[in-house]
């Protein structure tokens, strides 16, 4: 996710808006940019990269004067990292620095290149710059025009635009996007999170979703629907890390609380009203595939298989799923006609990225679900569709198999689509429950402060199965992996069906057995097989919106119409579950001992 600083005062803002951008860097981006506005100079610089390559291209530039200004880190979601992408975005006399995606910027950019407006970036922010000085230059008010740009944007965005005519103002909007005011005696700051306003603001204004005015060294123009609003400033306290975490105990719980709004941004552009739409790929991508290959290591297979059965099952397409590791070795048969795909959170998995290039080299297609853009796998791939999870610190990936999950999804619908197997009724039933997603993510205050009690009875015993069928299967091996790497007991998934095929033996007391028990899947089938290990007295934590007697702890979860609305929720619960047990057991939940976030050795 893209970070946004500004800052109105006498005092250095070169330095405050790169310090403040350094503060945001765990938020993740390829590039960085800052406009500052004194006395009608405009200076502006963007680099590719790492924040230091922005220092190294201003360090000559220095202000000791009033200023206004503006900074940004991005995390890409609309074209490659490249310093014209990169923000602030400029008019001819104004600049825009954005976090979000407007889901509408196509048919604003056609508009106004048919009006002559010349566009620089393959953006969808630099619309908004384009917009408001098209809407200025009618109304010659600021505020009117800003107002007016951000009716005509829809959306997810946390805005600030700095402009000549108005050199003691910045406009500011948030709507989805994180966005905080900071002020103190004679400065006002803004930014994406509390971190940057650490040690320079003493109070700060958190602002709500539909929120918009403008600010200047001494006030704040508050605004929601027309209506001016009143200022609620509250002390701001805390440290850099803990507000990096923001107030979460691990950054790991902070990114399963973070899975509602990524998943939205996954999904916005995408999940449209009547269609999914994936604009980086060409109408006849799936010219010529008969077959779908995936291939990827630990929680990337996991999504890879999950969402095989939807591939087989929606898009009627045959698809395989393979770990990366045994796939470089195993000879495989390759032809033509194969669609191969990489899928990684990191985008630098050595086994997931030679994998590619053995597909490559065999003259497949290629594509890479991937999370980080311009890395290895993106760049070795011949197209990429990226999950926009944002960075992801927790070594145990959560927001990463989620957004994973849902690309995949969207995917197997778009490819339904193009071969005409879908009807109208279908499709919108299923883009129904994409959209519901997000939502079902969020985390249930109650359901959390259950799994924190019951996680006390599992921290110790002989072992765990994860247990699921269909779908639910490969959720049962994320969530026995999300358990192994960060609470170090042993735990597996299973397929439900399986379980009398032998593992059943070690059906006992202290045998933890996790059930996914959905309604909308094979429910009574996989109440059987539960009903087998009660019998034979294995403890049994039952997940699942029927209530189920026969298990020692049960998680009740919603009634739900689609069966990957109760796979998301499910997640989760399982992702909370391993987080509390870790948690008791006193490890280091965003660093497990052994596990890095990336692996790049064999
Ligand atoms: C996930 O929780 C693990 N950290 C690990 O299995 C990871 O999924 C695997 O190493 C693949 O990483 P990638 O998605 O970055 O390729």
């Amino acid at each position: 996710m893209c970070g946004i600083v500004g800052y109105i005062g006498k005092n250095n803002s070169k330095d405050i808006l790169l310090d403040g951008l350094a503060e945001l860097e765990y938020r993740g981006y390829d590039s960085a940019g800052i406009a500052i506005l004194e006395t009608d100079n405009i200076f502006h610089s963007k680099a590719v990269g790492k924040l230091q390559n922005l220092k190294e291209k201003t360090k000559d530039f220095q202000i000791d004067a009033f200023s206004i200004g503006i900074g940004h880190t991005r995390w890409a979601t609309h074209g490659n990292p490249t310093e014209l992408n990169a923000h602030p975005h400029l008019g001819e006399f104004s600049y825009v620095v954005h976090n979000g995606i407007i889901e509408n910027y196509k048919e604003i950019k056609d508009s106004l290149i048919a009006e002559g407006v010349e566009f620089l970036s393959q953006t969808d922010t630099e619309v908004i710059v384009h917009l408001y000085e098209k809407n200025y230059k009618q109304s010659k008010d600021e505020f009117e025009a800003f107002k007016k740009t951000l009716d005509s944007l829809k959306g997810a965005y946390a805005i600030l635009l700095i402009t000549k005519t108005a050199q003691d103002k910045i406009f500011f909007a948030k709507n989805g996007s994180p966005m905080i005011i900071g002020t103190n005696s004679d400065e006002l700051f803004f930014a994406s999170s509390d971190a940057p306003l650490l040690g320079l603001a003493n109070e700060v204004v958190y602002l709500k979703d539909d929120e918009y005015g403008y600010a200047t060294q001494k006030e704040i123009k508050l605004f929601s629907n027309k209506t001016p609003m009143q200022i609620e400033k509250k002390p701001l306290v805390g440290d850099k890390i803990s507000a990096q975490k923001g107030g979460f105990r691990f950054f790991m719980e902070k990114e399963i609380y973070e899975q509602s709004e990524v998943l939205s941004d996954c999904i916005l552009g995408r999940a449209l009203d009547k269609k999914v739409d994936f604009e980086e790929l060409d109408e006849n991508f799936f010219d010529g595939i008969t077959h779908i290959k995936i291939c990827a290591c630990g929680t990337s297979y996991h999504s890879a298989l999950a969402t095989s059965y939807l591939f087989e099952r929606v898009a009627k397409i045959s698809t395989s799923v393979e770990i990366a590791s045994e796939f470089r070795y195993k000879e495989p048969l390759l032809n033509h006609e194969t669609l191969f795909i990489v899928i990684s959170q990191s985008g630098e998995t050595a086994d997931t990225l030679e994998a590619l290039k053995m597909a490559k080299n065999a003259g497949l297609k290629t594509l890479s679900i991937c999370n980080v853009d311009n890395s290895s796998i993106v760049r070795e791939a011949d197209t990429s569709l990226l999950a926009r999870a944002g960075i992801e610190k927790g070594v145990a990936s959560t927001k990463a198999f989620a957004t994973q999950v849902m690309v995949l999804w969207m995917l197997s619908l778009y490819i339904a689509e193009h071969k005409k197997i879908i009807s109208k009724d279908e499709l919108d039933s299923e883009l129904k429950a994409i959209k519901h997603i997000p939502k079902v993510c969020v985390v249930k205050d109650t359901i959390h402060q259950k799994i924190r009690r019951l996680s006390k009875r599992y921290l110790h015993g002989h072992g765990f199965f994860f247990i699921g069928r269909d779908l639910f299967f490969p959720l049962a091996l994320e969530g026995a992996l999300k358990l192994k790497e960060i609470s170090y007991l042993h735990a597996e998934g299973y397929p439900a069906g399986e379980m009398k095929h032998g593992p059943i033996a070690l059906a006992d007391a202290n045998l933890f057995t996790v059930a996914l028990m959905p309604k909308n899947l094979h429910y009574e089938k996989t109440k059987s097989n539960v009903e087998e290990l009660s019998a034979r007295d294995a403890t049994i934590l039952a997940i699942s919106p029927l209530e189920f007697d026969l298990s020692d702890d049960f998680i009740k979860t919603t009634i739900q119409e689609h069966p990957m609305e109760e796979f998301f929720e499910m997640m989760v619960i399982t992702q909370l579950l391993a987080l509390e047990i870790s948690i008791r057991l006193g490890n280091d939940v965003d660093m497990p001992r052994n596990l890095a976030k990336s692996v790049t050795v064999e």
